[in-house]
């Protein structure tokens, strides 16, 4: 028997391309424009070719927004770092499938920590463009979250992967079968343009970045994407 869980839809920009030189304004403009969570893209440059920031922007970023921080950690060895991010003030934690050979055990430690306000902090397990929904099949009923990447981990800015809408689909019939509130987040990509048809492949967590950091108006364009969210 197939029970659809009526999931709220969520906007969470990543603030990767961001002007972190002014990231207090850029948060409060977030804000504005009714983003749900932040999303912190975290690169180690050896899980993927890039560095970006680690715990110390975290806690920069938890003074100045009550929004829940997204983390997305794209580096090696995540186990060795879950509990620096949930210190500095991490809400959830999304680590790779492919960066762990104990994924089980890692999302048990991630769903054993608490928050700065004391609770049970959200675990998510991403998958990069290649990696089947399968391989989550036997952990999926312990997520709170999967991440579908639509893009090649590591940078901002670039061209959306279609086969990501059909692993989603996938993963949504599969979270109904079982009767999950699940959240399904696609992160890559994702602008104005694809956003209806993002959402209407099951997806109700967005991430975007370029698409609201490069627009010019980023509380405008949060506007716009949470009414093309529906
Ligand atoms: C890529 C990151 C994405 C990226 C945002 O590895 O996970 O969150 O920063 O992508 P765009 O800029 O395409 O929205
Ligand atoms: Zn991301």
């Amino acid at each position: 028997m197939e029970m659809k869980m009526a999931m709220t839809n969520k906007l969470a920009p990543s603030i990767l391309n961001a002007d972190l030189a002014a990231l207090k304004d850029q948060l409060a403009a977030l804000e504005q424009g009714g983003a749900d969570w932040v999303h912190l893209d975290i690169m180690d440059g050896h899980f993927v070719p890039n560095l970006s920031f680690g715990p110390v922007l975290v806690e920069a970023v938890r003074k100045h927004t009550q929004l829940p921080l997204d983390c997305h950690l794209m580096i090696s060895n995540p186990e060795k770092y879950v509990a620096d991010f949930v210190r500095a003030g991490a809400d959830s934690i999304t680590v790779h499938q492919e960066s762990t050979v104990h994924l089980d055990s890692l999302v048990r430690v991630v769903k054993g920590l608490k928050n700065r306000a004391g609770n049970p902090v959200r675990v998510g397990v991403s998958l990069n463009p290649a990696t089947p929904i399968e391989t989550l099949d036997l952990v999926l009923s312990e997520l709170d979250l999967v991440l579908i990447m639509s893009v090649n981990p590591g940078f901002g800015g670039q061209k959306f992967i279609p086969y990501a809408l059909d692993k989603a689909r996938k993963l949504r019939a599969k979270a109904d079968a079982l009767g999950m509130a699940l959240d399904i987040q696609m992160d890559g990509g994702i602008s104005l343009k694809n956003a209806a048809e993002v959402i209407a492949a099951g997806v109700n967590v967005i991430v975007a970045g370029t698409a609201i950091f490069a627009s010019g108006d980023v509380a405008g364009t949060c506007r716009q994407m949470k009414t093309l969210m529906g």
